[in-house]
């Protein structure tokens, strides 16, 4: 069958990585894709959310299956766009619908159906430009320090987390009533802050039944020792050493079963990937967030660790039949290290050429920012290249991204060399 991968990151170079070793997959694209996904794929360049073209390239090359990698087509809509057209509606769309992606595209609405299924989470209420007064009030409330969220997509830079009350409150003024975040904060969700060490769970849904795929967890700041700017996230390690059993039971009982039960309560069609952000509070996970696809760089560590043909799966996701899947997970650990653009998440400059990724042998180099220019492989991005390795302990797996590393350079590169630290 013939496969169209949308997105460009590393996430999608693995994706394409791990599609293209199955038998089933005979033509493979991505739109608009990287020059990692140039290895195993044919890069179309058409953007994410142009869905004519995404339409015209569907139906130019025959492709039976579209993979949605990053939020912004499904929250604008592409899986409906594909079931309200004649010729597209018998294309399986691996992605929930808009309603179902409003779990990512709005805070609050991710709230309510965490109240509405209770299911753990952090207290909290929201608020407009109109009841701004009542945000400082509820902020006098809580106690230090203040977790404030722009309802909408904000490009991952919607949370803002103050220690000092004068600050929160004029933080709340700036998102409700100067629209710092434009549209997105128009409304504001305010929380209790939680405790914790953070994990992701990714789970996979046909809409009824469900697999869990391994843990991960992702390190978000720019600087080491969790310090600075936060970033898509500076590098993963599956599986997380503090998950233990008994903790994954509690995640699959408290969250993940009412997270998909709650899916056919509401009627919010899901076909696709639920990435549940958790933090571990004491003993038990708490949910922070929800997103409607893989994270990046958690799919770099979790789809190596894989064993399944891929594309066996998403076709059990996209027919109903998940239940037959049997999931089966590599033994080992993964770790991947993002290798970054000086300045990022700040401004910085493209155009760089890398070299050395040839020579990498022990591990995966899964290209994010990076694009072919001349036969030459040069950055386009903040995240360059995620460099991926397994290991008998992630301690092993960590030590081994770090001596490809050396490997590969380009202009101002950067990485933090604590991925694993707090392990
Ligand atoms: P989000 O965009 O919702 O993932 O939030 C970004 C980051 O803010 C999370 O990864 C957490 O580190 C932090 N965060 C969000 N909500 C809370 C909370 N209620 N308590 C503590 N930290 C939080
Ligand atoms: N690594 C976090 C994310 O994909 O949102």
């Amino acid at each position: 069958m013939n496969i169209l991968i949308l997105g460009s990151g590393g996430r999608e170079h693995t994706f394409a990585w791990k599609i293209a070793q199955s038998p089933k997959c005979e033509k493979l694209f991505v739109a608009p894709g990287n020059s990692g996904t140039a290895q195993v794929a044919t890069n179309i360049n058409i953007g994410v959310t142009d869905f004519p073209a995404i339409k015209e390239l569907v139906l130019n090359n025959h492709i039976d299956l579209v993979v949605v990698g990053p939020e912004d087509p499904l929250v604008q809509g592409v899986h409906d766009y594909f079931l309200n057209d004649e010729a597209l509606k018998h294309i399986s769309v691996i992605g929930p619908q808009k309603k179902a992606a409003e779990l990512e595209g709005s805070k609050e609405f991710a709230k309510e159906f965490l109240y509405r299924h209770n299911i753990p989470t952090a207290a909290y209420e929201s608020f407009t430009k109109k009841t701004v007064e009542k945000g400082y009030a509820f902020l006098e409330t809580l106690n230090a320090p203040y977790v404030l969220k722009a309802d909408g997509l904000a490009a991952g830079k919607g949370v803002v987390i103050l220690n000092d009350l004068n600050e929160a409150k004029a933080e709340l003024k700036s998102m409700l009533v100067d629209a710092k975040f434009g549209e997105a904060s128009t409304k504001v969700v305010i929380e209790e802050f939680l405790d914790g060490i953070e994990l992701s769970c990714f789970v996979l849904t046909d809409g009824e039944h469900y697999k869990i795929l391994p843990t991960a967890k992702d390190y978000k700041r720019i600087g080491e020792g969790d310090t600075g700017l936060n970033t898509g996230g500076m590098g993963a390690v599956s599986p997380v050493p503090f998950a233990t059993d008994e903790f994954l039971n509690k995640i699959e009982e408290r969250i993940v079963k009412p997270t998909i039960q709650g899916f056919k309560k509401d009627n919010l069609p899901y076909v696709g990937f639920v990435f549940i952000g958790l933090i571990k509070v004491g003993n038990d996970p708490k949910v922070i967030e929800y997103n409607v696809r893989m994270g990046d760089p958690e799919t770099e560590v979790v789809l190596p660790r894989l064993k399944n043909d891929f594309v066996e799966i998403l076709l059990a996701m996209a027919n109903g039949t998940l239940d037959k899947i049997d999931i089966e997970i590599d033994e080992r650990a993964a770790t991947t290290i993002m290798t970054v653009s000086g300045g990022y998440p700040e401004a910085y400059e493209k155009g760089k050429e890398i070299t050395g990724v040839n020579d990498i042998k022990d591990s995966i180099a899964f290209h994010a920012g990076a694009q072919l220019k001349d036969e030459k492989i040069v950055t386009s991005g903040g995240r360059v290249m995620a460099i991926t390795s397994y290991g008998n302990t992630y301690q092993e797996a960590i030590k081994k991204s770090y001596q490809s590393i050396e490997k590969l350079h380009f202009d101002k590169m950067y990485y933090r060399k604590d991925i694993g630290f707090d392990l």
